[in-house]
């Protein structure tokens, strides 16, 4: 069973320790009780009041392990910004904090995450920003890391070294890269993501099939474990298989269990072979659609754009069967049958379909040279020189 494969995926996996089970609350708990944790944050988004981790403040209390120390940092909203970290530091110093737990989506996780190495490093969230860039001065193993309970199935904000923060000033989406963000512990339960409403539910799954999907294409990384398609491959079957299933029934708790593995799954891939094109692409859309659809909706065009080049087409062919059930022939045909997926599970396969106006393209063809890593990721070679037109052009043919 691929349930089963993921989590011998995971017992390998030696940069997060990935627990997933049903008794996910309660082991978070044992280990903290284990450590004697104190001075422990909980950090947690706007919903808290209506979130699943009750369970685990519940768990706390029943074992008697809820002191006067720990304190939550709650109203963390989506798309954190720097003065959302910086809130949270404030609160770590005035709380002396030894342990760090983010309970939420990628946004709560993200600002735990980028908060928690500002509060350690004393350095603020903006001298963060880029690649490693505490890392390449001081052992990430110096930092301690945080722990992390999801509440969506997506971003693989758990297993990632990466933490999206709005840049106040200038307002734009930045990326702090950081060996010593890398969460330390991830709790995967479906109790967590039970209460996640349908639309919630596809885009975040949608995210991840895109990243594992990225990552399987992206051969441009060369230091990547071998064991990097197996994650994704598996992180796709799941998804293909389990998506459909928790759309139909939201109560179906194996196929929650599933896609939250599938999400680990997808973090731990990108951290070796990191998205490109359409992710890239995505950052111009950001606050007109949801994250998990507008990637979803941008691949299929920079994917028959990448399998001109033959090892792209060959890593599209291991995917024949597995969304249309039926060994498709030719790589073009493995993308029809990731589109006609994306239809059966109420998202949309293009932008145009996604209903989002053609005068875009521009936009998002010139902001691809503000991030010049994301191009350099793509698995077929782009110049920089021509990048904006051979983007446009791509987008053009798949609006
Ligand atoms: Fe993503």
């Amino acid at each position: 069973m691929k349930e089963e494969t993921a989590i011998s995926l995971f017992e390998k996996y030696d940069l997060t320790r990935i627990i997933s089970s049903s008794n996910a609350a309660s082991m978070a708990v044992d280990l903290l009780v284990r450590q004697d944790a104190k001075r422990l944050l909980i950090c947690m988004g706007s919903a808290s009041a209506n979130l699943p981790d009750s369970a685990f403040i519940s768990f706390l209390r029943a074992m008697g392990c809820w002191k006067p120390e720990m304190t939550y940092c709650d109203n963390i909203p989506a798309e954190p910004a720097t003065e959302d970290v910086r809130r949270i530091v404030k609160q770590m110093e005035q709380n002396d904090v030894e342990y760090v737990i983010a309970i939420g989506g990628g946004s709560v996780m993200d600002a735990a995450k980028a908060a928690y190495l500002s509060y350690q490093s004393k350095k603020d969230v903006t001298e963060l920003f880029g690649v490693n860039k505490i890392s390449s001065v001081t052992s990430a193993s110096d930092f301690k890391r945080v722990i992390c309970i999801p509440t969506t199935s997506g971003t693989g904000s758990e297993a990632t070294p990466y933490s999206n923060i709005v840049d106040n000033e200038s307002k734009v989406k930045k990326l702090i890269v950081e060996q010593a963000i890398i969460p330390q512990w991830a709790f995967l339960s479906p109790s967590f993501t039970k209460s996640m409403p349908l639309s919630l539910t596809v885009t975040t799954a949608l995210d991840a099939l895109v990243h594992s999907i990225e990552s399987l294409l992206n051969n441009s990384s060369p230091d990547a474990p071998a064991e990097a398609e197996e994650w994704a491959l598996t992180s796709i079957s799941l998804i293909a298989e389990n998506l459909p299933k928790a759309v139909a029934d939201g109560n179906d708790l194996q196929a929650r269990k599933a896609l939250s593995e599938a999400a680990a799954l997808g973090g731990m891939c990108i951290t070796h072979r990191p998205t490109s094109l359409p992710h890239l692409a995505s950052f111009s859309l950001y606050g007109k659609v949801t994250h998990g659809q507008a990637v979803a909706a941008l691949l299929p065009g920079f994917w028959g754009y990448y399998i001109e080049e033959e090892s792209v087409a060959n890593a599209t062919m291991k995917l024949a069967g597995i969304f249309s059930g039926e060994k498709e022939t030719d790589a073009s045909s493995v993308i029809e049958s990731y589109k006609n997926f994306v239809r059966s599970v109420g998202g949309a396969p293009s932008p145009g379909e996604l209903g989002l106006d053609k005068s875009l393209i521009e936009k998002i063809s010139s902001d691809a040279l503000l991030n010049p890593v994301k191009l350099q990721s793509s698995p077929r070679k782009i110049n920089l020189d021509d990048a904006s037109g051979v983007i446009s052009g791509i987008l053009e043919k798949a609006w």
